[in-house]
C-alpha cells in the first residue's frame, strides 16, 4: 500500500498493521503534512473543536523509583525535595477550579508518605468542596488502594508504560517491570477509572519499530487517554550524555495514535512545549485535543524538575490559564467548560 492508501484505511477503519505504522513513522515532507491533516480530520470528526484543560498540581517531588531519565529519581541528591500537606493540596485545587478548571490532576513521584487514607481524604475533601473531576497520577500502588480511591470519587488515572519493549523498559527502570506496569493499567480499567498511558519518544535504542509497538499497545489496552512526549535530557541523571528526543517523531506518534484511537483524549504535553515553543500548538493541529497546564503555586514549581528548561516554571497559574486560552482561541478552537470525561464513558461504554 502507498501512503495515501494507508491513510485512507486508517481514517476508515482505525486499524493498521505494525508495518503500516512504521511506514507512517518514517514519512517526511509533503507526506508528513498529509499524515497530520488526516489526524486533524479524525480529531475534528470525533472530538470536535473543544480543547479540554487539566490543571496539574505537582504535590510532591519525592520518588522511591530510580528511572534513568528522570530528575525526580531517588538517587538525584541535587534536587531540593518538597511535599505539600493535604490541606494545601485541597486549597490549590480550589484555586484551580476558581480559574475554571473542571479537572485537577494530582501528580507526584512515587511517594509512600501519602498513604491510602491520606489520598482518600484529599479526594473526598475536593469532591465535597468543589465541582471538579479528579485525575490521579501517583504511580504504582496496590489494587486495594486504587479501589478505595475510586470509591472515594477519583475519576481517572494516568500511568505511562514509557516503552513497550520489555528489555528497554527493564534497563531504564531498575527494579520495575513492564509486566507489572501493564497489570496495573488493567486493574485500573477494571475498577472503572478512565485510564491513560503513554510513552517517551527518543529513548536509547528505540526505533520506529519499537514506537509502533507502543502505539499498538495503546490500542490493545483500549485507553481513554494517551499522553506522550519527547525525552528531554536531564544533566543530573544517568542519561545525561544522551540527546533529546525528536519533536517531529512525537508529533507523528500523536497523529497515528489519533488515527487508531479516534475517541482518546490526547494532550499536547509540556515536554513538547519545552523542546519547541510551538510544540503544544503543533500537537493540537496533529490530533491532540487536551492541554495540561500547571496549577501548582508558590516556590514549588521549579522544583518539580523532571527535566531542565521546563516551560512555565516562573509563571503563576493565572498567567498560564490566560496564555493557554489565547493559544486555543488563536487556533480557532474553544476551551471546554464541562468535565471532559471520555466520550466513551458518556455513552455508557467502558
Ligand atoms: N524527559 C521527558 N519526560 C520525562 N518524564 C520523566 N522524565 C522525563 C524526561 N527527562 C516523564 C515520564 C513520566 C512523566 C511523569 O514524565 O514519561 O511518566
Ligand atoms: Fe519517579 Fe516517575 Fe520520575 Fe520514575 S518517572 S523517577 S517513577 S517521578
Ligand atoms: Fe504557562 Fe503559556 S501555558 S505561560
Amino acid at each position: 500500500m502507498n501512503l495515501d492508501e494507508i491513510l485512507l484505511k486508517a481514517e476508515r477503519e482505525h486499524a493498521l498493521t505494525r508495518g503500516e505504522i512504521v511506514k507512517l513513522l518514517k514519512t517526511r515532507g509533503e507526506d508528513l503534512k498529509k499524515l497530520y491533516k488526516a489526524a486533524d480530520r479524525v480529531r475534528s470528526k470525533y472530538m470536535g473543536d473543544t480543547v479540554y484543560l487539566r490543571g496539574i498540581i505537582e504535590f510532591s517531588n519525592y520518588c522511591k523509583q530510580n528511572c534513568k531519565y528522570c530528575g525526580l529519581r531517588r538517587d538525584n541528591h541535587r534536587l531540593e525535595r518538597y511535599r505539600l500537606q493535604p490541606e494545601e493540596i485541597v486549597s490549590m485545587a480550589e484555586k484551580a477550579t476558581k480559574l475554571g478548571y473542571k479537572t485537577v490532576v494530582l501528580q507526584s513521584g512515587e511517594d509512600d508518605y501519602y498513604d491510602t487514607d491520606m489520598v482518600e481524604w484529599i479526594i473526598r475533601e475536593i469532591k465535597n468542596r468543589m465541582d471538579t473531576a479528579i485525575t490521579l497520577c501517583i504511580g504504582e500502588r496496590e489494587y486495594e488502594e486504587y479501589k478505595v480511591w475510586r470509591e472515594a470519587g477519583a475519576d481517572r488515572y494516568l500511568i505511562r508504560h514509557e516503552t513497550a519493549d520489555p528489555g528497554l523498559y527493564h534497563r531504564l527502570h531498575p527494579g520495575m517491570s513492564l509486566e507489572q506496569r501493564i497489570e496495573r493499567l488493567r486493574w485500573l480499567k477494571e475498577l472503572g477509572y478512565q485510564v491513560g498511558s503513554g510513552n517517551l519518544i527518543g529513548l536509547p535504542d528505540q526505533d520506529e519499530e519499537s514506537i509502533s509497538r507502543d502505539i499498538l499497545l495503546f490500542k490493545e489496552l483500549d485507553l481513554h487517554m494517551v499522553g506522550l512526549g519527547p525525552l528531554v535530557v536531564n544533566p543530573d541523571t544517568p542519561l545525561k550524555d544522551y540527546h533529546n528526543g525528536s519533536v517531529e517523531m512525537a508529533l507523528k506518534t500523536i497523529a497515528i495514535t489519533r488515527l487508531l484511537l479516534p475517541l482518546a483524549h490526547i494532550p499536547g504535553t509540556t515536554a513538547l512545549g519545552s523542546l519547541d515553543p510551538e510544540g503544544r500548538q503543533k500537537a493540537l493541529k496533529a490530533g491532540a485535543n487536551v492541554v495540561m497546564p500547571n496549577v501548582t503555586r508558590g516556590k514549588y514549581r521549579p522544583l518539580y524538575e523532571l527535566y531542565p528548561a521546563k516551560i512555565c516554571v516562573d509563571e503563576e497559574p493565572e498567567n498560564c490559564r490566560q496564555c493557554i486560552g489565547s493559544i486555543i482561541t488563536s487556533l480557532g478552537r474553544v476551551v471546554g467548560t464541562d468535565y471532559g470525561h471520555s466520550p466513551r464513558i458518556e455513552k455508557g461504554e467502558v
